[in-house]
């Protein structure tokens, strides 16, 4: 086969690809479907490169190697060198006339699963491996990039440092969910002291470890030499909670200012997210375009809706006599001091307010130990934003840099000091006012996607009873 250098379907679909018009071109990529008859095949082919097809015309009469082109089929991987030309049919502006067609590999119709389209996401699921193959993962995980890609441009056109805190942790002081425990013992020889508990002094670390719920401790000890820092990594939560907003393994996005109060902070978190969803609405409208069609006819709109819309700031005491004011009743009823559930949350973005919402100001006793106290020695000062559709996409707060306070609050909490100290001095040397926030990546992602379920916005989804790929 003549040695041509490969090019994307996605630069070959580009209205500028005039120049190779009229050239032998290569292409590579996956067989979608195969139509045609005895004369002549038409081959949809795609690389992942773009939602669309090329397609591929093969004379099947002028082509001598039968066996070869029986392999084409759904599935298949092939390489094609042919005419890039303007195309007859309707459908495509341009289709390759193949002269040089490879097989990598084929995939035996009686068996590869994607034969037809239409499949439901819940079997989707359980091919996790292959799925990246369809039009909708495709979409999904270009998604991903951009949306990956515009967070850290965000934050390096505004001048935070991109710190990498760490997954295997010593501390549980967040308190944000159960944990992982990470270990090298023996699990049939657990080592255990005098009165019975494990002795970890004899595991890897030499102390209890675990995989981070959030790289948010880490994360101030860096805005606090760094002023501006934010962190993107993944993180880990052991909850038993089988819902379509959770995952046990999650990306999240958090940025810590320092110099920044709680106003500061909500105003970052309003034009950071204005500013995703400006940045996936110009840069992939083919995907939403096809998510749109195939599962959210609001989709577009929505995302245009959160961008022009200024979010409405109110405190959480105003939001719990709204909702006891609405006459509507909850599955979980409200009253104050009580954890807002996603039911209350989206009430109050999608029928009271008809827009984003950023709550403030939450009962102490449902929030963190770190969030700063306000003076009514009642709340402190958290801040959540509450999305259409999701709920609860950003948690966030302004922190407590009082010494004593913080001090005083972790020993009411229950927090073992020596998980803490080294928190705990940077109140002491060189404290100063911050504020940061964590935005869950696949929140993020169900909204910008519009699917109804975290599961299918990340490849290889970790929940209660599902590690297989
Ligand atoms: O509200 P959370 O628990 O806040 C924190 O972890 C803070 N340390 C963040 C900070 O201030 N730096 O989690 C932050 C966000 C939530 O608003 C939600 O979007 C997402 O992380 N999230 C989850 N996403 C998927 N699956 C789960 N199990 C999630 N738990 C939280
Ligand atoms: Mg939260």
């Amino acid at each position: 086969m003549k040695d041509l250098q490969r090019q994307r379907v996605f630069d070959l679909l580009q209205k500028d690809c005039s120049p190779l018009l009229g050239q032998e071109v290569n292409v590579k990529g996956w067989v979608r479907t195969r139509r045609g008859n005895k004369n002549v095949a038409f081959i949809a082919l795609n690389d992942g490169s773009v939602i669309h097809n090329i397609q591929v015309v093969v004379d099947v009469q002028g082509f001598d190697n039968d066996e070869l082109l029986r392999q084409i089929t759904t599935g298949a991987c092939i390489s094609v060198n042919g005419l890039l030309v303007e195309s007859q049919g309707k459908g495509q502006r341009v289709e390759i006339q193949a002269r040089e067609v490879i097989v990598y590999g084929g995939a035996d119709p009686e068996k590869y699963p994607l034969q037809k389209k239409g499949h439901t996401l819940e079997f989707l699921r359980e091919i996790a491996h292959l799925r990246p193959r369809t039009n909708t993962f495709g979409a999904i995980l270009r998604l991903r990039h951009a949306l990956s890609f515009a967070i850290h441009k965000y934050f390096n056109d505004n001048g935070f440092y991109y710190l990498h805190t760490p997954i295997i942790t010593g501390s549980d002081a967040e308190g944000a969910g159960a944990m992982f425990r990470v270990t090298t013992l023996d699990m049939k020889d657990v080592p255990v002291k005098k009165d019975g508990s494990v002795d970890y002094s004899q595991d890897f670390f030499g102390k209890e470890t675990n995989l981070t719920v959030s790289g948010q401790l880490e994360g101030e000890l860096g805005a606090l030499a760094l002023s501006n820092i934010y962190t993107f990594g993944p993180t880990f939560r052991a909850e038993n909670s089988n819902t379509s907003r959770h995952l046990a393994e999650f990306w999240m996005i958090e940025p810590e200012m320092a110099f920044c109060d709680i106003h500061g902070n909500m105003d970052l978190a309003e034009e950071f997210l204005k500013y995703l969803v400006s940045y996936i609405l110009e840069n992939c409208a083919d995907d939403l375009e096809f998510l749109q069609k195939q599962y959210d006819d609001g989709l577009i709109g929505r995302l245009q809706h959160v961008k022009e819309n200024k979010f409405r700031r109110l405190s959480y005491t105003e939001a719990v006599e709204i909702l006891e004011q609405s006459g509507k009743k909850f599955e979980y009823p409200v009253k104050w001091g009580v954890d807002l559930q996603s039911e209350h949350e989206r009430y109050l973005v999608e029928q009271h307010f008809n827009k984003p919402v950023i709550l403030t100001d939450y009962p102490k006793d449902i929030k963190a130990f770190y969030m700063k106290q306000n003076d009514d020695g009642k709340t402190v000062r958290a801040m959540d934003v509450l999305f259409p559709k999701i709920g609860e996409i950003i948690g966030g707060s302004q922190r407590e840099e009082d010494y004593d306070k913080l001090h005083k609050r972790i020993e009411e909490m229950g927090i073992h000091q020596e998980d803490v100290w080294w928190y705990l001095e940077t109140r002491k040397f060189g404290t100063a006012p911050h504020s940061g926030f964590g935005l869950g990546f696949e929140r993020l992602m169900l909204f910008v996607s519009g699917m109804g379920n975290i599961r299918d916005v990340i490849p290889f989804p970790r929940t209660p009873q599902n590690a297989e790929f």
